[in-house]
């Protein structure tokens, strides 16, 4: 067992799903949708940015999905849900007051005690702004940990855009930088955000190497691009958390479903910092 699935184990949750209420959905995309759920008897999910739940639906199985809420905002916690397949597409035909199986939080949270003081590159491409978001959440009500805070973010195309009422709200924010970048707005008129891949508005920020943490969560083909131009403003593997995906299916290090070289992902991970795993084939 390792040391995440350990101090894992004495949650009543970890094996059996507990029934979770949903409160309110939110059409994000025409393929994403956000589900704010409470636990029974008003309890705490009790998670960390950067943690995952396994949601279970009777007769389509369980999937893992970020957790896409800050602790810091208690009662209920959030999911932003893409329809990729059977669960997932019947999560999307839920109604508010339904109720979906959960367990967890499980996985290696983001280690906000070791950014503390530092300034932060928020990175995320596509779905990986739905485990940011929690991270950007706890910076937003944690100011006082944190030092400049940047956020950018890309999508497809505007309409692929997460969080549009979040974004809106942290561009007009003096706590963030943030800015947006889409593959394509051919036709979207009232886009004003910037277009090409993520990894272009790297160069353009300022940053101190020596106090800064970046934190990139994306597609698999966004890493690589976006860690070589960080490197390029002067950052180190040490300096740079990711979060991975892999196909899971017990979420707690029990199945070895979703190895990367010696680790598993749903326990040494989702969060690695890049020096625990650059060296192992097929991590990136
Ligand atoms: C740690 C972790 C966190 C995740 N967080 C989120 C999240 O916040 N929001 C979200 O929408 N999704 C998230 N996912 C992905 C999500 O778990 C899958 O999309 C989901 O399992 C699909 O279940 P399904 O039954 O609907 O689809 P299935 O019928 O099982 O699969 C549909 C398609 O998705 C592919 N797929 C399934 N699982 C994965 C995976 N892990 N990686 C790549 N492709 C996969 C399948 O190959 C298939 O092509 C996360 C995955 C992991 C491992
Ligand atoms: S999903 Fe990681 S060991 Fe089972």
């Amino acid at each position: 067992m390792t040391k995440n699935s350990a101090h894992q184990a004495d949650r009543p949750s970890i094996f059996a799903p507990l029934d979770c209420r949903i409160e309110a959905i939110t059409e994000l995309t025409a393929q994403e949708k956000l589900f704010r759920l409470a636990l029974p008897a008003g309890a705490e999910l009790g998670h960390r940015p950067g943690q995952f739940v396994q949601v279970s639906l009777l007769g389509y199985g369980e999937a893992p999905i970020s957790v896409s809420s800050s602790p810091t905002r208690s009662g209920c916690f959030e999911l932003g849900v893409r329809r990729a397949g059977s669960l997932t597409s019947a999560l999307h035909r839920m109604q508010v007051g339904q109720k979906v199986g959960i367990r967890g939080p499980f996985g290696r949270p983001f280690e906000t005690e070791k950014m503390t003081g530092k300034d932060l590159l928020l990175i995320s491409g596509g779905c990986g702004m739905a485990p940011l978001r929690s991270l950007i959440q706890y910076c937003e009500d944690r100011p006082e940990l944190f030092g400049r805070l940047s956020i950018l973010y890309g999508a497809k195309s505007p309409a692929d855009l997460l969080f549009k009422d979040d974004i809106r709200l942290w561009e007009a924010s003096e706590r963030f930088a943030c800015s947006t970048t889409v593959d394509q707005a051919a036709g979207q008129s009232c886009y004003e955000g910037q277009v090409g891949q993520v990894t272009r508005l790297i160069p353009a920020l300022e940053v101190e190497p020596k106090r800064t943490v970046a934190v990139v969560v994306g597609p698999p083909a966004m890493y690589r691009f976006v860690i070589d131009a960080l490197m390029r403003k002067g950052l180190g593997q040490e300096q740079i958390v990711v979060s991975l995906e892999r196909y899971m299916r017990c979420g707690i290090g029990k199945c070895g479903h979703c190895t990367i070289d010696h680790l598993y992902c749903c326990t040494d991970g989702p969060v690695f910092w890049l020096n625990e795993i650059s060296g192992l084939p097929g991590a990136l």
